[in-house]
């Protein structure tokens, strides 16, 4: 880990960060080196194996259309089998821009006009569009607080299901926003679940290289050979590594029929390709950082630790749940009773700490805030102490 640095904090206004931009946007004030907590990606250096490995490949590169290279499928089955016990075919990867749009192409694949897609609430909130504006109807699976964890309702799940008009599940796993890692006996209550109904599983598994110790995350596909037809894995390099912006998502789809329909819909948008370099980026990713991504775990576990004894003893109120996996911390703000609005407005404007606000991941969220703990722990802790300013007394 000597090389590689965390301790860095990226100023990306001038890269035009999505998440840096909505900060200014929201508070025009904003003084330089306050970063915002909000948007899923980093502002840490890249990996020195990445940004060395792209600048090798730039030397004589040509950048016409490109098919998948065989280093880059070699690198994607490599990391399945290394980092999560999967043997992947090759015949089973499909690519994507994004996991989003494979949500999107997955929906309009797999139901009608009208069908009903469950979705366990508070949820991604891409989630919901990619439903609505498919025209599809949101059928609710709200989780359950039990115990101080968030859980899944079965019962009501089994309930949705069962109704013909639902036909997908959309599966988040580990779970944005709550940070919940399903473990391998809940996952297979919901194949269980799916399989009786006839439900098709979208299982979005983004973050499955981000779990916390004393947590594993399990792949959908392999908690049995049933599930594993009536499953799509949804995977990329984006969250680990911060690549979002290659958009280079690998698909897993190891039943034949699944994935030709999904390569029908995907294709009827136009997908030819992922580009050149997000291919290079994606296996120089899995191929030569891993251990980069072993820091980053050890950064993410150190800030949730920070985050979970400064809540426990500066404020109190605020329930922070156990990050078990993603780096995605999730706040419950409520002990202040205050409104949605108005603790956007203290944390906004009074502490300059940028969240993203828990009424987008449903009404579920309203009073509960989210927080990206993948940035330099100076940052976090600076964060904290603003915070435990504005809500003293
Ligand atoms: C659960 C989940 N799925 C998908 C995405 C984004 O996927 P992509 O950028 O590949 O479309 C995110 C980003 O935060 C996410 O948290």
């Amino acid at each position: 880990m000597s090389h590689h640095d965390f301790t860095t904090l990226v100023d990306r206004s001038a890269q035009s960060s999505a998440k840096w931009a909505a900060m200014h946007d929201a508070n025009p004030e904003v003084p330089p080196g306050i970063p915002p907590f909000s948007v899923a990606d980093l502002d840490l250096p890249i990996a020195p194996e990445i940004r060395d490995g792209l600048q090798a490949f730039m030397t004589d590169a040509v950048f016409g259309y490109t098919r998948p290279p065989t280093a880059f499928t070699q690198a994607v089955l490599g990391w399945m089998h290394r980092r999560h016990g999967w043997e992947v075919d090759p015949d089973w990867l499909v690519q994507s821009n994004g996991v989003v749009p494979a949500i999107f192409t997955a929906v309009r694949a797999y139901t009608q006009p009208g069908d009903g897609v469950i979705v366990q609430t508070p949820a991604y909130y891409p989630f919901y569009a990619a439903i609505e504006s498919n025209h599809r109807r949101i059928a609710r699976n709200p989780l359950v607080i039990r115990d101080g964890r968030y859980a899944i309702d079965f019962d009501d799940l089994q309930r949705l299901a069962a109704n013909p008009a639902n036909k997908l599940l959309v599966l988040c796993s580990p779970h944005n926003p709550t940070g919940r890692v399903w473990t391998r006996a809940e996952l297979r209550r919901v194949a269980d679940i799916a399989l009786a109904n006839d439900v098709i599983v979208v299982s979005d598994e983004i973050h499955f290289d981000l779990v916390m110790p004393g947590h594993r995350h399990t792949v959908l596909a392999t908690v049995g050979a049933d599930i594993a037809q009536r499953c799509l894995v949804c995977t990329a390099p984006s969250k680990s590594f911060n690549l979002a912006g290659m958009q280079a998502s690998n698909i897993v789809i190891p039943d034949a029929d699944l994935r030709a329909r999904f390569v029908t819909e995907r294709d009827a948008t136009g997908f030819i390709f992922l580009t050149t370099l997000g291919y290079k980026a994606c296996e120089l990713a899995y191929d030569q950082a891993e251990a980069w991504l072993d820091g980053l775990l050890a950064l993410i576990d150190h800030n949730r630790l920070l985050v979970r004894d400064f809540m426990a003893k500066r404020m109190p109120r605020v329930k922070a749940f156990e990050l078990e996996g993603t780096y995605l911390q999730w706040l419950d703000f409520r002990g202040f009773g205050k409104t949605a609005d108005e603790l956007q407005s203290i944390n906004e404007q009074q502490a300059l700490v940028f969240f993203d606000e828990g009424t987008v991941f449903g009404s579920e969220g309203a009073g509960f805030e989210r927080m990206n703990l993948a940035t330099p722990t100076a940052a976090v802790a600076a964060a904290l102490e603003r915070l435990a300013r504005c809500y003293a007394g």
